[in-house]
């Protein structure tokens, strides 16, 4: 999506060790113009689906997921992460390795807001190892929902996650995808997407 890799060129901040801070639009302060725009895009992809429900994770996903959700008339639920085992057999629970953070979470839903009658669209606003996206394919599958697609805002095509999902054989539409990024020079490539 163009609006959006315009956006990363013009206010992304490129860290070492591949990592890209966009926390002037996204991660901090968030723009809601753009989240808007972004939904629509989504709402284009995956015309035809029928979705009944918006899933994400806290905390970063929550502002995206809320915009399309709007944007789709339908709900939105975020998983919970949390540290101790919940033993509550009232929620599905799964746990997620955080590469960044070094840390394994716990990561909850409760039974009543995910049901086997639910056609998902999965939302996140990055997609790096891919863990937190299996963790809310996990959780989806427990409560035997249909995941009907899952929309990314920025996917980084060099880290493993983007490939796995693929291979499941999941609609996965990443509105940017970074293939390669430069802290030196500021240089980011994005993976042409012609559909889009
Ligand atoms: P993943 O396997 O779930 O894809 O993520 P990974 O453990 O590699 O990364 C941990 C967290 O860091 C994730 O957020 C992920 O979205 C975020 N992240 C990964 N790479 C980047 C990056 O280059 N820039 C930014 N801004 N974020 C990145 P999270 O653990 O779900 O935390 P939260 O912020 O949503 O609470
Ligand atoms: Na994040
Ligand atoms: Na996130």
């Amino acid at each position: 999506m163009k609006l959006l890799e315009d956006r990363i060129r013009k206010d992304g901040i490129i860290r070492e060790g591949n990592v890209l801070k966009v926390d002037s639009f996204i991660n901090h302060q968030m723009d809601i113009a753009l989240f808007r725009e972004m939904a629509r895009e989504w709402k284009r992809l995956f015309a035809g689906k029928p979705i009944n429900k918006v899933l994400t994770i806290e905390a970063s996903g929550i502002g995206i997921a809320a915009v399309v959700a709007s944007e789709l008339n339908v709900p939105v639920v975020f998983a919970k992460k949390s540290m101790s085992i919940n033993l509550d057999y009232d929620n599905y629970e799964t746990q997620i390795q955080s590469f960044t953070h070094k840390k394994i979470y716990n990561v909850i839903v409760s039974k009543k807001f995910l049901t086997p009658e639910d056609h998902l669209l999965i939302v996140d606003d990055f997609l790096a190892n891919g863990c937190a996206l299996m963790g809310l394919l996990e959780l989806a599958a427990e409560a035997g929902a249909t995941v009907e697609g899952i929309g990314i805002g920025i996917e980084k095509g060099f880290q493993a996650g983007g490939e796995l999902v693929r291979s499941k054989g999941v609609q996965l539409e990443s509105l940017a995808i970074i293939e390669s990024m430069d802290s030196t020079t500021g240089e980011i490539v994005f993976r042409p997407q012609p559909h889009q």
